[in-house]
């Protein structure tokens, strides 16, 4: 059964047609000391830098915008083909490329300062200077919260992934918070064993939210050719493919840290959304979904509100870890 339909064979339908529940209804989340005026935002990568949806979607009308990661020098990326469709997701090997701390601090960040929504820059850097420096210079330029992408590699420590070796995961956040008082949110890669561990160590070190998950290590074969689909040989899946185990590790993580959840991971419809606010998330992000439909951040948001009126749920938080098990 379709959300539409629960909505239409409620009966408090009546009530949700003449707007009365609408009205009532409390949207509104807070991730730390950010208060978003609904829980759907954007993930970042897949929403580019916010103007390019400004076509289809009320940018206004959106939680947040997570914009594209950003480095301090600009980064052109991996060689093509950098995507691929895999069954009910996507391969990708982007390779990060974006315009730059200054491109973005003097292109970007303008157009989006105006809109009546909060701006969230997801941050990459080789080394934990460089994410300090990241962090501060775009707190200084008012943005509204950072989130770390930890999927980098560390260039000073042989190349090892900030987001999968619990010491330097916790020296990284525990730099970041030391030297900035920016919104943190510690985006976390489940490409680990137990993504609980970093979530605790996240908290631990005064990060202000965790979102997960990040992509899933993979990679596809040509059969005829022999040859890997990505030039990179692997890449990043996403999509509703990964959607259970983002589910599972939001569900882990709610059991085990008192900071909010952002839930990432195939979501494309509203049924989705809820089924993340019920493992533990308070928010979500929307990422492959704008690929297949680019108004889905709004469609999703729309649902939302549909299933809170049906199910008579006046406040978005009551949902947040309320499966039953
Ligand atoms: C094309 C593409 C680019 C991405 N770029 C970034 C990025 O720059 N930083 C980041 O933290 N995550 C990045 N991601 C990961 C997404 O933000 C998201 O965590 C992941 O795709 C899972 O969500 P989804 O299944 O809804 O897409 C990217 C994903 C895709 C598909």
């Amino acid at each position: 059964m379709k959300i539409n339909d629960l909505f239409i064979k409620s009966p408090l339908a009546p009530l949700c047609q003449r707007g009365v529940f609408t009205k009532t209804m409390d949207l509104k989340v807070n991730i730390g000391k950010l208060k978003l005026k609904n829980p759907v935002m954007t993930a970042s990568g897949t929403f580019a830098y916010g103007k390019e949806y400004s076509e289809f979607v009320d940018l206004n009308k959106l939680g947040a915008i997570v914009v594209k990661g950003i480095s301090l020098k600009p980064m052109k990326g991996n060689p093509g083909p950098r995507i691929c469709e895999t069954p009910c997701g996507m391969l990708n090997a982007i390779g990060l490329q974006n315009v730059g701390l200054k491109g973005f601090l003097k292109q970007q960040l303008p157009y989006l300062k105006k809109l009546r929504t909060k701006i969230i820059v997801n941050v990459l850097g080789n080394s934990i200077d460089e994410y300090i420096e990241l962090a501060g210079d775009l707190e200084s330029a008012g943005v509204d919260a950072v989130e770390l992408n930890v999927s980098c590699p560390n260039v000073k420590k042989g190349g090892i992934l900030f987001g999968t070796e619990p010491g330097l995961f916790r020296e990284l956040i525990r730099n970041v918070r030391l030297k900035t008082s920016v919104p943190l949110i510690t985006k976390l890669s489940p490409n680990v064993t137990d993504v609980r561990i970093f979530a605790k160590i996240a908290e631990d070190e005064g990060s202000d939210a965790v979102s997960l998950i990040n992509t899933i290590s993979g990679m596809s074969i040509d059969i005829r050719t022999r040859r890997p689909r990505l030039a990179n040989i692997t890449g990043g899946l996403s999509g509703p493919a990964i959607r259970p185990v983002a589910v599972r590790m939001v569900w882990e993580c709610h059991k085990t840290v008192r900071i909010p959840i952002i839930g990432i991971g195939g979501i494309i419809s509203a049924e989705d959304a809820v089924e993340f606010f019920l493992a533990g998330a308070s928010a979500v992000a929307v990422g492959t979904g704008n690929f297949i439909n680019p108004r889905a951040t709004m469609d999703i948001l729309e649902g939302i509100r549909s299933f809170m009126s049906s199910e008579g749920i006046a406040s978005i938080s009551e949902l947040t870890g309320a499966v039953r098990c």
